[in-house]
């Protein structure tokens, strides 16, 4: 495809939340990363100058809005105005982990709605639009009044699973929450599997309880899908929950591996055979173990972001699914 349209050309910068991520990404466009000086003043307050013009040009500036949440946050506003100042044509976010998704409704009396706020001080920064992956809630972009193109990893797992020989077992792919049954479900036709759900519980944040298993599990090698794994809790529940059940492998997979706390020790020592997840967010060597296999979102990406380019379809990259 070609990079430049009209003359506005594409260009591809990126914050410091995710560089393996935004290399493999600019190698898929065939361009470099924008360059861009982003650090910190002695204060700790974010330092940002575009070291290239942006006038007139189709800006896509990706940041993954893991841990440091707030400050990759902050970084990502804070490009977001200097592309604005600087008269970028278009600005796109690319955002392939969405912070505070989890935050998307109240739930106890006077809490706030978090996904919500960041939807608008992404707005309000100087985006036109946004790319995200797997949103913890498809409603989050009705959270913005600005085009969101929401993309899925679950065709890249689904993919995976096949080429590893899955199709030859009796499996089942299972949601481990009930908010979870559409990717499941997505994923089950992929495979050609039936689903089965989870019923759980939260008696307080961070904290899960099984409560029900509905559909046939016994006998198959059940494939659970998430859209994060934060502490670990939901999966490596289930997990047993799904072996008491008479499963007789569990493989579990993520698009966003957020890990945080002891989420590897407790993934690494329990009964799940294999963690799949992506690159949305960064792994550190340290939370790295043998189980865990990560397959990359960066082609998709690049092609999504070439399509916004030229105006083509990016649900065309998702006919057969969902
Ligand atoms: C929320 O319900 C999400 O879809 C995930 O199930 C959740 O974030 C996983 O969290 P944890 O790994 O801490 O159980």
């Amino acid at each position: 495809m070609n990079s430049k349209t009209n003359g506005n050309e594409l260009l591809f910068f990126a914050g410091t939340s995710n560089p393996d991520l935004s290399n493999r990404i600019a190698e898929h466009l065939g361009i470099e990363v924008g360059k861009m000086i982003c650090t910190r003043f002695a204060d700790g307050e974010v330092r940002v100058q575009v070291q290239e013009s942006a006038r007139g040009n189709d800006v896509f500036v990706m940041q993954s809005t893991c841990a440091p949440v707030n400050d990759n946050i902050m970084e990502l506003l804070i490009m977001l105005d200097a592309f604005r100042r600087a008269s970028a044509r278009r600005i796109t976010a690319v955002l392939p982990y969405y912070g505070y998704a989890r935050q998307d409704k109240k739930i106890k009396p006077r809490e706030p709605i978090s996904a919500r706020l960041v939807a608008d001080l992404i707005t309000e920064a100087g985006a036109h639009r946004v790319m995200t992956l797997d949103l913890h809630a498809e409603q989050i972009q009705g959270f913005f009044d600005l085009p969101v193109d929401h993309l899925y990893a679950g065709p890249i797992i689904g993919q995976y699973l096949i080429d590893s020989g899955i199709l030859a077992q009796d499996i089942v792919v299972v949601s481990p929450d009930v908010a979870g049954v559409t990717r499941a479900r997505a994923l089950a036709e992929m495979l050609g599997a039936p689903i089965a759900i989870i019923a759980k519980r939260r008696p307080e944040p961070n904290k899960v309880e099984v409560m029900e298993i509905i559909g046939d599990v016994s006998n198959k090698v059940a494939i659970m899908i998430d859209d994060i794994i934060d502490t670990g809790g939901s999966v490596v529940q289930g997990a047993e929950a799904l072996q008491r059940r008479g499963a007789t492998r569990v493989i579990v997979a993520c698009t966003h591996a957020v890990f945080s706390g002891n989420a590897t020790e407790k993934l690494r020592d329990s009964c799940v055979e294999k963690v799949i997840t992506t690159d949305t967010i960064p792994m550190p060597p340290g939370k790295r173990f043998d189980k865990l296999v990560t397959l990359s979102v960066a082609p998709l990406v690049a092609n999504a972001i070439q399509r916004i380019h030229i105006d083509e379809s990016v649900s065309a990259l998702f006919n057969n699914y969902r």
